[in-house]
This record gives C-alpha cells, sequence and structure tokens, in this order.
C-alpha cells in the first residue's frame, strides 16, 4: 500500500511526497501524512494481496459414515497411520449430516422400506455414495434406491470409487524369492458354507476334484479354524490354494485370489472367464479351472507341477517386478480400506454427479 500512496500523489506534491515517502516508510512514523489513501478504492486484485496470509490450510471435506459395515468398527485414524489416507474428515456422528459433503451408506445395513436413510431434506450439494461389496447374486434389491446415488464404491472396475486388491509394480526387481516351505499340496479356507454339501458351482467342483488329488480344508464348518495370525503362513505352507469365488461375475475376483499372491502360493481359481482375471494379474501367475476339460485333468497337472520344480517356479515369475501386499485379514478390519478409500477420494474430488441408477449399472 505504501507504494500505490506513493505513485497516486507523486504527481500532486512531487519532491515533498518523495522525501516524505522514504521518510514513512515504513508508515508508523508519526509525522507522516495520514493514510488519504484508505478512501481511494483499491482494485480488488490489491485488495486481495493485501489480506492477511492465512497459516491455516482449507477445512478438509466431511465424510459422514451412515451405517459401521456389520457392526465392525474402527478408530477413523486408522486411515492415516495404516493407509497414509489423510484427505477427508471422516466421522460417525450424524448430527454432521446438514455440514457432511458427502454421505457413505453401507447398501446392506439399509431397510427394505428405506426408512434408515439419512433425513429430507437433503443437503443440495452433498454427494451419496452407495457403498456394495457383495456380488449380484448375494445383493438384495432394496426397493427406491435407484437415483438417490451419486458415486459408486464396490469391487466393479467401472465402480466411481474402486475398491480391490491390486498387483503393484515394484520400485526394484526382486532379485531373488525364497520359496515358503511347503508340507501341503492343495489348501482351501472355506469361512461359511460347507464345502461338502453346499449347491454353488464350487462345490461340485471341489468334490469332483477331490477323488483326484488331496485337499487339506480349513474353517468353521469341520473345526480346523485358523487364527487370524496364521492365515498367511498356512497359505503360504501350500503348494496350490484354492481361490474359489462363491458366484461368478465380472471382476468379482476377491481377498481369496490376493491371498496366494500374496502368500508366495499358486492360486487355482475359480470365477469369471481366465480373460477377466489377466486384467489383475499376469497370465502366468495362477491356474485357471477352465484351463482344464475337466477337475481330473486339472489334478493330473497339479500333481504333474508337483514333481517338476521348474515348471512349478515358472509361476512365480511375474514376483520379479510385481508385488502383492497382504491385505487385513481381522474381522473388525474388513471394512478399513473401503472407508478410507472413500474418504481419499472425497478429499481429491468435488465434480458434480448426476445420481446413477445402481440396479441398472450393478446387475448389468
Ligand atoms: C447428487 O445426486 C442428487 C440426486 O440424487 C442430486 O440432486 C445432486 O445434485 C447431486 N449432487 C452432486 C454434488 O453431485
Amino acid at each position: 500500500m505504501t507504494l500505490y500512496i506513493f505513485f497516486f500523489f507523486l504527481p500532486l506534491t512531487g519532491h515533498l511526497t518523495f522525501v516524505l515517502y522514504l521518510f514513512c516508510f515504513p508508515n508508523s512514523q508519526p509525522l507522516c501524512p495520514p493514510q488519504y489513501a484508505q478512501t481511494v478504492p483499491l482494485p480488488e486484485k490489491s485488495s486481495l494481496s493485501e489480506a492477511p496470509k492465512s497459516e491455516k490450510t482449507p477445512p478438509k471435506p466431511i465424510v459422514l459414515l451412515w451405517f459401521w459395515p456389520e457392526n465392525f468398527r474402527f478408530s477413523f485414524s486408522d486411515c492415516k497411520t495404516l493407509m497414509d489416507i489423510d484427505g477427508c474428515s471422516l466421522t460417525d456422528d450424524r448430527s454432521l449430516y446438514s455440514e457432511a459433503d458427502a454421505v457413505l451408506i453401507f447398501h446392506k445395513s439399509i431397510k427394505h422400506d428405506s426408512s434408515n436413510l439419512p433425513p429430507s431434506p437433503r443437503p443440495p450439494a452433498q454427494r451419496w455414495i452407495w457403498f456394495h461389496v457383495e456380488s449380484p447374486t448375494n445383493t438384495i434389491k432394496i426397493p427406491g434406491l435407484e437415483n438417490l446415488f451419486n458415486l459408486t464404491l464396490s469391487y466393479r472396475l467401472d465402480s466411481d470409487i474402486l475398491v480391490r486388491y491390486q498387483l503393484f509394480v515394484r520400485e526394484t526387481p526382486e532379485e531373488h524369492f525364497e520359496m515358503p516351505r511347503k508340507d501341503k499340496l492343495v489348501c482351501w479356507i472355506v469361512s461359511n458354507n460347507n464345502p461338502y454339501t453346499g449347491t454353488g458351482l464350487r462345490t461340485k467342483y471341489f468334490n469332483e476334484l477331490r477323488k483326484y488329488i488331496k485337499i487339506t480344508l480349513f474353517g468353521k464348518a469341520y473345526g480346523s479354524f485358523l487364527k487370524y495370525e496364521d492365515y498367511y503362513p498356512t497359505i503360504s505352507s501350500c503348494k496350490f490354494y484354492l481361490a474359489f469365488e462363491n458366484s461368478i461375475h465380472r471382476d468379482y475376483i476377491t481377498e481369496k485370489f490376493n491371498a496366494p499372491l500374496a502368500a508366495g502360493t499358486v492360486p487355482v481359481v475359480l470365477g469369471p472367464p481366465r480373460q477377466n482375471y489377466e486384467n489383475f494379474a499376469p497370465s502366468n501367475a495362477f491356474i485357471h479351472v477352465d484351463d482344464f476339460p475337466t477337475p481330473k485333468e486339472l489334478a493330473e497337472y497339479l500333481l504333474r507341477l508337483d514333481k517338476d520344480d521348474n515348471l512349478y517356479r515358472s509361476y512365480f515369475q511375474w514376483r520379479r517386478h510385481l508385488e502383492a501386499k497382504p491385505h487385513f485379514v481381522l474381522q473388525n478390519q474388513e471394512f478399513i480400506k473401503p472407508i478410507c478409500t472413500a474418504c481419499d477420494y472425497i478429499g481429491k474430488h468435488n465434480e458434480y454427479r448426476a445420481p446413477t441408477n445402481i440396479y441398472k449399472w450393478y446387475f448389468s
């Protein structure tokens, strides 16, 4: 402002102003003329640059978690400590509803009459995120949700907010891969259903396959319940791991596939076609059941690999340049990744998004 006063008065008062200017710089001196310039309207730009520079960063957008999925709670600070995500302010405090920039709504917790959705009126600039990680087979179509959600969060590659386990390019190639010690041939951890009596495709396949090759089972259903800390070591100790999905859908390739890749084991996959798996992992990182006309022939191939170490090792070549990271296995950590990923997204995006017809999209 001092400079501005100077140029403004220079034509009128000439040298005197110049002397005063030098004397008055900084202009707290008692001899200085009154600050006439205060009455002169300043161009907007210069008044902006005069504003005291704030040290504070702008407030982070608020993301309101409307339901705790399956009631598995964690501390929101885990996003920073476990995933290095800090781009939003996460809360489960519903009294912040009208201020929230986005609301994260877990599909499975919505009541069939949708009476437990956030209330009307909905803040006009607020985005709602449809949060769903089950396959379409295991999705209940709750009526009335078709045009409420601006953003989708799921495993599907074409979701707005993508949550899945992916391979990463290594910064430096892995020079030597120490093969974990193996004392079992084929393993399968089944958490829910009884694999002998189920009706799905994977049960049928398993019951055929086990006629020709030994399969070691783990899971609640037969008393060999695995402790969380034994999850990765157990998978590592098997040559092959059955990564059988509970239903067959595009992109529905879950942590069952990530686990053996991260543990140093070869996944044998049953799910969408091989081509879809190859969107997520190199072709020689896994064995697909569709590569064989029958379960018997798959079993024969696995037995052959068991004898041929060079061929078996070729399934680990991808590791030189790529890396699979272990996912969280504790139950109450299951939703950390999707919730933190939503926070990260909202911290980086504020575009308008017209509502999506979620069912038309999800069941397509
Ligand atoms: C979000 O979707 C709603 C309709 O469900 C719409 O009214 C609103 O303008 C959208 N908001 C943004 C910010 O995309």
